[in-house]
């Protein structure tokens, strides 16, 4: 009797113990399924892709490669032409959405679009920024010029806003490691800026943007931290593309040396180039557009 009780207790574990592995490799195999098979080449994402750098992004995403799809966010799709004339061309590959990094409700609106057409992000790139805007912030030349207004809206676009954005599609991200690409894990691009370096600042000036530059590089590194400790196969990384020929740039260029002052083609090729080069262990770091890493 008693070796009847433990052989049956032995083959209900066993039962169920293979019951909840089918119920595990079911629920891989659908996730696997919906984002790798639906959408060969996976879902790409770049937030602040109406101009510059992110517009190129978008480009050069649709361009290089035969097949992926790209999701390219913006404040005013309306507006934004450069993306329109992508869409006439990629009209399948390409979605455009609203997002302004400084309404959380309109990035929870893009996730939710995004999850529902896609399920999955296999790369996300966060590239708005701001420099300087009429009225509302100059980058400062002296201490005497800091006003709390320009630090906060500095600090609300450049570090607060990218953050959210990573923290609404992380879900997506999850699930985009491991499908859709050749990569392995799902990759998160922030665009950044060299004068973000606390390290590297010898020439000081320019107070609000180098502070929110330095927050996101912060950010970044305490969200990749808990990524690599959650073995999520997630990995994000900080980029500075050079100084490039963009609306951003362009009241500061007269002192920029010959041939430093880069195209924004030449640009996101060498940050393509990284990303598609990524490893497990530049987790959370910074690099530059020839690929040297930035001191913090
Ligand atoms: N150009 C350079 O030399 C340089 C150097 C170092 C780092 N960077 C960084 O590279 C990134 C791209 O800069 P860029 O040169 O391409 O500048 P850009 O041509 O001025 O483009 C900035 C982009 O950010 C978007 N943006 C601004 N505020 C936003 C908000 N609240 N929500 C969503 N999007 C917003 C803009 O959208 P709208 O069209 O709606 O304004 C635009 O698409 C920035 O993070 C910048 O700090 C640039």
């Amino acid at each position: 009797m008693m070796q009847f009780v433990v052989q049956s207790q032995r083959t209900f574990m066993a039962t169920r113990l293979s019951l909840r592995l089918m119920r595990s490799s079911m629920t891989q195999r659908a996730s696997f399924s919906f984002s790798a098979m639906k959408w060969e080449g996976g879902v790409s994402m770049v937030q602040g892709a109406s101009r510059g750098i992110g517009l190129e992004f978008v480009k050069q995403l649709l361009e290089n490669n035969e097949k992926g799809h790209v999701v390219a966010t913006c404040r005013n799709p309306r507006g934004a032409t450069g993306l329109h004339d992508l869409k006439n061309k990629f009209v399948e590959r390409l979605s455009i959405l609203p997002l302004d990094v400084t309404v959380e409700s309109t990035i929870e609106e893009s996730a939710k679009s995004i999850r529902e057409k896609y399920g999955s992000l296999n790369l996300l790139v966060n590239a708005s920024g701001i420099l300087s805007l009429p009225d509302a912030l100059q980058p400062e030349t002296t201490l005497t010029k800091v006003q709390k207004s320009s630090l906060m809206l500095a600090y609300e676009v450049n570090a607060v806003g990218p953050i959210l954005v990573i923290k609404h599609m992380w879900p997506l991200l999850k699930i985009g490691g491991g499908s859709g690409t050749e990569r392995d894990v799902a990759i998160v691009a922030n665009i950044s800026a060299r004068v973000g370096s606390i390290g590297d600042n010898r020439l000081g000036g320019w107070h609000s943007y180098r502070a929110s530059k330095s927050a996101l590089n912060q950010l970044n590194k305490t969200i990749s931290v808990e990524f690599a400790r959650k073995k999520d196969p997630v990995i994000s990384i900080l980029l500075h593309p050079g100084t490039v020929d963009t609306d951003l740039s362009r009241p500061f260029q007269r002192n920029v040396p010959e041939g430093k002052l880069f195209t924004k083609e030449y640009s996101v090729q060498k940050l393509l180039h990284i990303i598609d080069n990524v490893k497990s262990s530049d987790n959370g770091k910074f690099f530059a557009w020839d690929g040297q890493e930035i001191p913090w």
